[in-house]
């Protein structure tokens, strides 16, 4: 199962996977990341530019989740605009080098398997951050996504759309389709880390951990995968049934183990 940290803030987890994901870049320059948007992933993101003070960050390479379908790529809320904004300039890594599905209408056929075969041609992602829909989605793999899924176009639930309206103007200004990273896909990264905060999320996380594995709740896919940490503040935990078992391990974890 995966292991779950249980921490007292979003800023400590944000401490907690940046140190590792400074460690993967300390020991392969070349490392490829798998990079998430929306507002969870942010306090990792904050918490690098101090870890790598001095590292050289040139060659990293990346791969976001997702984008949306036929958004103007240079609109701020484009995810290649979000990722540029967080995660690119900030820590100066190389904007040729970390990419994002193209979402343009034209050619949008073959987007997918473009992006897959440049994931695999990379070497595939060592570390994978992950956030969760509040209704389960990974990546956008809404409810139903399959297991075996690759980086195809999808469309939005009417929850995602709400969800996300407060980036846009309006509801009505949130792209209808996307396209993600399948399940399949982020289960080929070495090392899963999902992030959840705030009681918003404690159902979405109780069933992508605790709850059966099911496509109707695509998180439940990390139960598939051999290594992964999910790092959690006690709001977005408050449905674990385990939660006293996550805190008792983590604070016997062996000090040879990594994250
Ligand atoms: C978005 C993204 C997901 C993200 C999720 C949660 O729609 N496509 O990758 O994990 O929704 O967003 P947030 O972290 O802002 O709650």
């Amino acid at each position: 199962m995966a292991e779950v940290i249980i921490v007292p803030d979003a800023q400590a987890a944000g401490g907690l996977v940046a140190d590792e994901i400074a460690r993967l870049i300390r020991a392969n320059p070349e490392v490829v990341l798998g990079l998430a948007t929306g507002s969870t992933p942010l306090p990792v993101y904050e918490a690098l530019p101090e870890r790598l003070d001095g590292v050289d960050v040139s060659r990293v390479r990346g791969f976001a989740l997702d984008e949306y379908v036929g958004i103007d790529p240079a609109h701020p809320e484009s995810y290649r605009s979000v990722i540029h904004r967080e995660v690119v300039e900030p820590l100066g890594l190389d904007p040729a080098l970390i990419r994002t599905p193209d979402g343009s209408l034209e050619g949008i056929e073959h987007a997918g398997a473009d992006y897959e075969s440049a994931i695999a041609a990379a070497g595939g992602v060592a570390l994978q951050i992950l956030g969760i829909g509040t209704d389960g989605h990974i990546g956008f793999n809404e409810p139903g996504s399959s297991f075996a899924s690759v980086t195809r176009v999808k469309t939005l639930t009417q929850q995602t759309l709400e969800d996300n309206a407060r980036f846009f103007d309006s509801v009505e200004d949130v792209p209808m389709h996307c396209i993600t990273q399948g399940l399949g896909t982020i289960l080929r990264a070495r090392h899963l880390v999902l992030l959840a905060f705030g009681e918003g999320k404690a159902e979405a996380v109780a069933g992508a951990v605790e709850g059966p594995v099911t496509a109707s709740l695509p998180g439940s896919a990390i139960q598939l995968h051999p290594h992964v940490t999910v790092v959690v503040d006690e709001a977005a935990a408050s449905r674990l049934q385990f939660a006293d078992y996550y805190h008792y391990t983590y604070d016997n974890k062996p000090a040879w183990q990594g994250l």
